[in-house]
């Protein structure tokens, strides 16, 4: 069996895009099965950044197979963006390259509009989310009422599914939230285009997906978000509107559980996390903005500035457990070269009692106290490393007590952002 999983073991931005791009090289094609265009890949390759949100990060090589699942929210404007952007910096995109689900779900600009407000309406209770209208179109599939990119591709089904959809959505948006409504022509003649721009790249990508792991290729499913974030287990309901732990590749890209051979948990060396909600080792001190400013930490999507907190394993060992993972690749543990001491919570202290797991409310939450344990750290030579033995004492001891603490290997270190700054210490 020949299908991976890559996904983000914390809440999000742990580097799922590079670790992507690397273990891309050896696989046929890459898949996305969740999430949409509030994700912010970056790949850097040589002097070349890239920064994806909706293409799959094996984009970059010439010969995978690209593929956007029906589990991912499309916003088919983002998506010709993104496409544009990509051909300028010269990647080459065409329906070879890049296969577009015919059950994906349509982002409509009402979706977009939804986002903003119901932001604003929450108030101080507002989850900080990328407005990039995920959680209004994720409703809508639930609710059975969305539009579907197969849909698209017929323009009196779409031009029904959008009267009905665009007369409750202008209610909500006038007689709710008291603004202005959107203009039927305008979304009709606009999303038409996007219908015949889609259609080569448009199929049914789960009979590809599954020929493909059954005739022996390499498949990668690319997650985007992370587990903290994920619908039923992140800390509710400052999460994202998809399911981002392991379970969500199967419902997301149409193949079966017994098809994945394993799955690598994507972390950073410390955590991050943007947009509101509980980070119980979260770092309002100095060692937090030296944290931000020398892990460049700055959303990819929203260019927020992300919050910074030590490493938390309670929160790896969850999504070790969650997911099933084979293996960790711990990324940016160059950023924390030059901290004389760092730190990892390994347990969280409530009511007097010590538990090594993340609970599911959130005032039991509040009052998790983190426990940690201290090590000596590492100097700025390590983003030169490139075999494990390279890596400095300090650096080794804190990935052994990650391994340790987690019960699961680590497969890749990563000492910078660049595709040949990373270290295979053993294969997934
Ligand atoms: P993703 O959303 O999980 O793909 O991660 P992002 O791209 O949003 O954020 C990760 C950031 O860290 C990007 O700017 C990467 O280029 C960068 N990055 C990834 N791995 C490393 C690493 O090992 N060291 C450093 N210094 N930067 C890294
Ligand atoms: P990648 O794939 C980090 C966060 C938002 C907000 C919450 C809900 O780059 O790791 P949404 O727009 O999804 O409804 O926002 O989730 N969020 C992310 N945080 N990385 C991401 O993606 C994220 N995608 C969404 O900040 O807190
Ligand atoms: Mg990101």
């Amino acid at each position: 069996m020949s299908a991976f999983i890559v996904l983000g073991a914390q809440w999000g931005d742990e580097g799922k895009g590079k670790i992507t791009d690397y273990l891309a090289k050896s696989a046929d094609m890459v898949v996305r099965f969740q999430g949409g265009s509030n994700a912010g890949h970056t790949v850097e390759v040589g002097d070349k950044q890239y920064k994806l949100h909706l293409v799959p990060s094996g984009i970059l090589y010439m010969d995978k197979i690209n593929v956007i699942g029906n589990g991912v929210v499309l916003d088919p404007k983002a998506l010709f963006e993104e496409i544009d952007y990509l051909k300028k910096l010269g990647v080459h995109i065409s329906p070879k390259n890049l296969i577009i689900s015919d059950r994906a779900q349509l982002i409509m600009p009402y979706h977009k509009v939804l986002d903003g407000i119901k932001e604003r309406a929450r108030g101080k209770k507002d989850i900080g989310t990328t407005g990039k209208g995920i959680g209004p179109c994720y409703t809508d599939k639930m609710e059975r009422s969305g539009i579907r990119v197969c849909d698209l591709m017929h323009q009196d089904v779409f031009e029904g599914n959008l009267r009905e959809n665009l007369k409750i959505k202008n209610d909500i948006i006038t007689k709710v939230y008291g603004e202005k409504p959107l203009d039927f022509d305008s979304i009709y003649n606009e999303y038409v285009n996007y219908g015949k721009a889609l259609a080569p790249y448009v199929r049914d990508v789960s009979v590809k997906v599954y020929e493909n792991i059954k005739s022996g290729k390499k498949v990668l499913f690319e997650g985007a978000q992370g587990t903290l974030l994920d619908i039923d287990y992140g800390t509710y309901p400052y999460v994202t509107s998809s399911s981002t732990i392991a379970g969500g590749v199967c419902i997301g890209s149409g193949i079966g559980p017994t098809m994945i051979a394993g799955a690598v948990g994507v972390a950073k060396a410390y955590t991050t996390r943007v947009g509101k909600g509980p980070f119980p080792t979260e770092l309002f001190d100095e060692t937090g903005n030296w944290i931000r400013e020398n892990g460049h930490e700055y959303g990819v999507t929203t260019g927020r500035a992300r919050r910074c907190g030590w490493l938390d394993l309670v929160i790896l060992k969850t999504s070790s457990r969650l997911s099933g993972l084979t293996s960790f690749a711990i990324t940016k543990i160059d950023t924390l070269a030059g901290l004389e001491k760092v730190k990892i919570c390994t347990g969280y202290k409530v009511n007097g009692k010590i538990i090594d797991y993340v609970p599911a409310s959130l005032e039991d939450l509040a009052k998790c106290e983190p426990i940690y344990e201290e090590f000596q750290g590492w100097n700025k030579s390590i983003e030169n490393a490139r075999t494990y033995d390279e890596l400095p004492e300090g650096a080794k001891k804190y990935l052994s007590r990650i391994e340790e603490f987690t019960n699961t290997k680590i497969s890749i270190v990563s000492v910078g952002p660049g595709r040949d700054q990373t270290i295979d210490v053993s294969h997934i």
